[in-house]
C-alpha cells in the first residue's frame, strides 16, 4: 500500500520505519532532506509541511491511499481535512479535532463541559480585568501560557519564570497585546506539582488503544537545568509503566484520555489519529498538563521501537475507524537520547557537518533515527533543531541506557547530549520527588 508521511524529524523517521516494516511503500513530504526517511521512501518531495495544496497534489499524483501526519502545524492548517476531501484516508485529526492541541482554551473548556477527571482550575481570557479578578481570588501560584501553538516554548511557571503577581500580569499582557500563540488569549492554570509522564493512544473515533508510558526531558542541560526545549530524550520501562508510576495511575490516565475522546465524540468530533496525553502525577493522581494531536517527539521513538503489531494495520485502523482491540509492544525498556547542535535551546549552531557511523550504531543493537538534519552531496548538516535520536533497548532501563550510550559516541561533530537521561541517579531523584509529593519516605 502506498502511504504518504508528512514531516522530516526523528519522530517521522520512526513512523516511516514502522510503516515500512509493516509493508508500506512510503512517499514522504518533508522540508529538509532527512537521510533516514529519504532512504526508506520510494520517493520524497521537499516541501514546507504547511503547504497543504502542494502536499495534496503530490499525494494525488502518486495515487497514495493512506496518510500519516507527523507534526501539529499541518494538522492545524487543515491537511487531514484536505487529504480526506481528496479521497485519501488519514491517520491524523481534522483541523477541528486538532483543537485539543491547538487551542488550550478549547481543551480545558471541553474537559469542564463534560466533567472529565484530571481537570485543573483555569481561566482562559483576553481581558486584563477578568485576569486580575481571577488572580485575586485564586492567587498567583499559576502557569501562564498562550492558548495557541508556540512550539512547546510558551508556558511560564510561577516560581521559575515568574516571581510575582506583576510578572504574571505582565506575561498575560504580552500574550494579549502581542497575540502570542496566534489568538492573544491567555490561559492561567493552577500550578501542578509532581512528576510528568506521557501516555499516547491510537484513536479511530471510537477506541483509544494505549501504548507504553514514557517520560520526556524538556530542559536542555543535565540535572534538569537550562531552557525548555522540544525534548532532549525519553525513556520507557519493560512493564510499560514508569519507576514512579503504578498500574492504577496508568489506568487513571487512560481513563482520562478515553473520557476526553468521548467528550469530543459527544460534540460531533470524530477523532482519528494519535492522542497524546501529557500528565502530571500529583498527590491526587494524574492531571492533564496538555493534550497533543500527534505522537510526541521523542516519545514516538520509544514506543515505535518496540511495537510488535503491524503499524501499517494500526494506521489503516485509525484512518478508517477500524482499529483492532489491542496493539502489542515488546516487554523491553527503551532509552532515547537526542544529539543536538551546540547552542540548542538558545543559539543553535546550524549548518555544521556531523559524522554518523551507522555500522557501529547498528552493531551496538541501538536504533538510529535522523532528525532535523539536511543531507547534501557533501554530507549531513545540522539545522537549528535536533539532529539525531538514538534509542537503546534492554531488559531494564539500565541496560537500555548503556546500549544507548555505547551507540551515541558514534555521532560526532559540534553537538551535545544530555547523558543523564535514563541513568539511575536521575531516576532515583524522580522516585524520591514523587515520594516527597505523596508525603511518604522512600524505602
Ligand atoms: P505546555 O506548553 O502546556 O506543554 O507546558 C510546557 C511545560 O510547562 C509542561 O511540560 C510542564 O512542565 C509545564 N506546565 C504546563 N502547565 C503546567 C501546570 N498547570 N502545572 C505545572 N506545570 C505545568
Ligand atoms: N515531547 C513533547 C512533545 O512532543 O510535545
Amino acid at each position: 500500500m502506498k502511504v504518504l508521511t508528512v514531516g522530516g524529524g526523528a519522530r517521522e523517521h520512526s513512523i516511516a520505519a514502522a510503516l515500512k516494516h509493516g509493508g508500506a511503500k512510503i512517499y514522504a513530504c518533508m522540508k529538509n532532506k532527512n537521510p533516514g526517511i529519504a532512504r526508506l521512501s520510494e520517493e520524497f518531495a521537499l516541501v514546507s509541511e504547511t503547504e497543504i495544496d502542494a502536499i495534496v497534489r503530490y499525494a494525488k499524483s502518486r495515487a497514495v491511499e493512506l496518510a500519516f501526519v507527523g507534526p501539529e502545524a499541518p494538522l492545524e492548517a487543515g491537511l487531514a481535512d484536505a487529504l480526506a476531501t481528496s479521497g485519501i484516508s488519514v491517520a491524523g485529526p481534522t483541523k477541528s479535532a486538532a483543537r485539543i492541541e491547538t487551542s488550550k482554551r478549547f481543551m480545558r473548556e471541553l474537559m469542564e463541559r463534560h466533567s472529565v477527571p484530571g481537570r485543573v482550575r483555569f481561566l482562559a481570557s483576553d481581558s486584563m480585568d477578568e485576569i486580575k479578578d481571577w488572580l485575586d481570588l485564586n492567587g498567583c501560584d499559576v502557569v501562564v501560557k498562550p492558548s495557541g501553538l508556540t512550539g512547546g516554548k510558551g508556558a511560564k511557571v510561577y516560581g521559575e519564570h515568574l516571581s510575582s503577581s506583576d510578572d504574571v500580569m505582565g506575561y498575560c499582557r504580552d500574550i494579549i497585546e502581542k497575540k502570542l500563540g496566534g489568538t492573544g488569549i491567555a490561559v492561567l492554570e493552577e500550578r501542578l506539582q509532581g512528576e510528568e509522564f506521557t501516555l499516547q493512544g491510537l484513536c479511530d473515533g471510537r477506541r483509544v488503544i494505549p501504548t507504553p508510558a514514557v517520560q520526556d526531558h524538556k530542559r536542555a542541560y543535565e540535572g534538569d537545568s537550562g531552557p525548555n526545549t522540544g525534548g532532549m530524550g525519553s525513556y520507557s520501562d519493560s512493564d510499560h509503566l514508569l519507576p514512579f508510576l503504578s498500574k492504577e495511575h496508568y489506568d487513571s490516565a487512560l481513563d482520562i484520555m478515553r473520557k476526553t475522546k468521548e467528550a469530543m465524540r459527544a460534540e460531533g468530533i470524530d477523532y482519528r489519529g494519535i492522542l497524546y496525553g501529557q500528565f502530571m502525577l500529583t498527590r491526587e493522581g494524574p492531571k492533564v498538563v496538555e493534550f497533543n494531536a500527534r505522537f510526541g517527539d521523542p516519545e514516538a521513538m520509544n514506543v515505535l521501537s518496540i511495537i510488535e503489531s503491524s503499524f501499517l494495520e494500526m494506521t489503516e485502523g485509525m484512518a478508517t475507524g477500524s482499529l483492532p482491540g489491542k496493539c502489542g509492544f515488546g516487554q523491553r525498556a527503551t532509552v532515547c537520547k537526542y544529539v543536538v547542535p551546540e547552542g540548542y535551546g538558545t543559539k543553535p549552531l546550524s549548518g555544521e557537518k556531523i559524522e554518523v557511523d551507522e555500522d557501529a550504531i547498528k552493531k551496538s543493537g541501538a536504533v538510529l533515527y535522523y532528525a532535523a538534519v539536511n543531507e547534501t552531496d557533501d554530507g549531513i548538516f545540522t539545522t537549528t533543531s535536533r539532529s539525531v535520536g538514538i534509542v537503546g533497548l534492554g531488559g531494564s532501563i539500565e541496560e537500555a541506557e548503556g546500549q544507548c550510550e555505547r551507540a551515541i559516541s558514534n555521532v560526532r561533530g559540534k553537538v551535545f547530549v544530555r547523558h543523564d537521561i535514563g541513568k539511575s541517579d536521575l531516576i532515583r531523584k524522580r522516585i524520591e520527588h514523587m515520594c516527597a509529593i505523596r508525603g511518604e519516605t522512600n524505602g
